[in-house]
């Protein structure tokens, strides 16, 4: 068994002691982490639009960033025989549950919606297991961005930082100010989530990629991730002392409220910005992080779908993962939640300029060979490797261990089985 935290004998207990009761109205059960402001108004777009079609919609929203709280959650849930209807899984631990054997096949639904025209198979792929569909996706997030405060940098006389030597010029200006340079959240994934896009900008795609996705030995202890590191601790310095366990959304209010300059995070952090009615280009600033211009780190949200006893909840289900697809949800949850649509054939109209960058990013990105799935993020690895690696970041990012240090426990926990 892959998934070492489910045990076979509660699952089939559980099982029989989970037999459904027969209901009135049919109702999915969604599991999400989507809590933070433009979160929830991007998720409340599904509800309604569920209920819309005569389905109920039982919230099961569990807080926490990048969703460390949901998984602990989830597994509860099938331990005890008794899975919602759709969980929000990505990347490879969609192949990890489907080993478990706990996920249902969605094919009539992605057949029906000519899923496979409509996604690129870097995408779909990841949707299914053993050739059938078992998630659907929602949306692109593109993860190396650094969002910016622009009156902060123009009170600071500093200018919009493009390569690391600039963004260091600027981070001063602003402390010199009297302000926040970088503003951060200490969690172990936000940590994670800065160095990727260090590492991505220090080493470049090609690099990311062997280090960080293929998890080649030489390049884990080589000068390149020593460097990184290098410039991890420098950005450290920059990051004001209350950032111990802040979330990531407060880190971004006060980039809104002009408390800070930058944040390194992912286009959930726009959600924010939108939510609080600024405008992107006028308000706030995406620029690409430091030296990261021409590659793409992404992150693709998906909801997998779990196997469930009752017939109504089953078709439920298949309305559920039609309604994601469709073009007005794509459109709607992906302008409140920062991310691009993850389908073909959504009108750019109405996106911003962070948006329609994305898009440019994304399709220049993918040809260039600099398109690669972020760490940080549950995309690249396995999530026994992800977050081994994701302790060692955290604590280089808390203690004075050196870089040398720091990429030896890395090859280390690279080894995680
Ligand atoms: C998810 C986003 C979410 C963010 C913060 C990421 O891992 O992909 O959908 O907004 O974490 O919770």
């Amino acid at each position: 068994m892959k998934l070492k935290f489910l045990n076979a004998a509660l699952i089939v207990s559980g099982l029989i002691a989970a037999v459904p009761a027969v209901q009135a109205a049919p109702q999915v059960e969604v599991l999400h982490y989507w809590t933070s402001g433009g979160e929830a108004k991007s998720i409340a777009e599904l509800k309604k639009m569920m209920e819309a079609k005569g389905v109920v919609w039982k919230d099961f929203a569990v807080a926490g960033g990048a969703g460390e709280n949901a998984t602990t959650a989830l597994k509860a849930r099938v331990i005890a025989g008794s899975p919602p209807t759709a969980a929000q899984i990505k990347g490879p631990s969609i192949q990890e549950w489907g080993a478990e054997g706990v996920l249902a096949n969605i094919d009539a639904a992605a057949t029906e919606g000519k899923w496979d025209t409509l996604l690129q198979p870097v995408v779909s792929n990841v949707m299914k297991y053993k050739g059938h569909y078992v998630a659907v996706p929602v949306n692109v997030h593109r993860v190396n961005w650094l969002w910016i405060n622009p009156e902060v940098l123009s009170k600071a006389g500093a200018k919009v930082p493009t390569n690391f030597a600039e963004f260091f010029d600027a981070a001063d200006k602003i402390k010199k100010a009297g302000l926040i340079a970088v503003a951060h959240g200490g969690q172990p994934w936000q940590d994670t989530t800065v160095f990727e896009s260090v590492v991505l900008g220090v080493g470049g795609a090609k690099f990311y990629d062997k280090a960080l996705v293929k998890l080649d030995p030489a390049s884990l202890t080589s000068p390149t991730m020593i460097k990184s590191f290098e410039t991890l601790a420098k950005i450290k310095t920059y990051i004001d002392k209350d950032s111990a366990g802040r979330d990531w959304n407060l880190a971004t209010a006060m980039v809104i409220n002009g408390k800070a300059g930058m944040q390194f995070m992912g286009d959930w952090a726009k959600g924010e910005f939108t939510a609080a009615g600024k405008v992107a280009g006028k308000d706030f600033l995406c620029v690409p992080a430091p030296d990261t211009e021409k590659s793409f780190t992404f992150n693709i949200d998906s909801l997998a779908m779990f196997k469930v006893k009752n017939p109504e909840e089953q078709k439920a289900q298949l309305t559920l993962a039609t309604a994601v697809m469709s073009p007005e949800f794509q459109e709607v949850f992906n302008l409140n939640k920062g991310s691009i649509p993850v389908r073909a054939g959504i009108s750019r109209a109405k996106f911003d300029s962070c948006a329609t960058r994305s898009m440019d990013d994304f399709a220049a990105s993918g040809k260039a060979g600099a398109l690669e799935p972020s760490l940080a993020h549950g995309m690249a690895v396995d999530s026994a490797k992800a977050g081994a690696i994701q302790d060692v970041i955290a604590k280089f990012m808390n203690s004075t261990m050196t870089p040398q240090a720091a990429v030896d426990a890395l090859a280390k926990a690279a080894k995680t089985k």
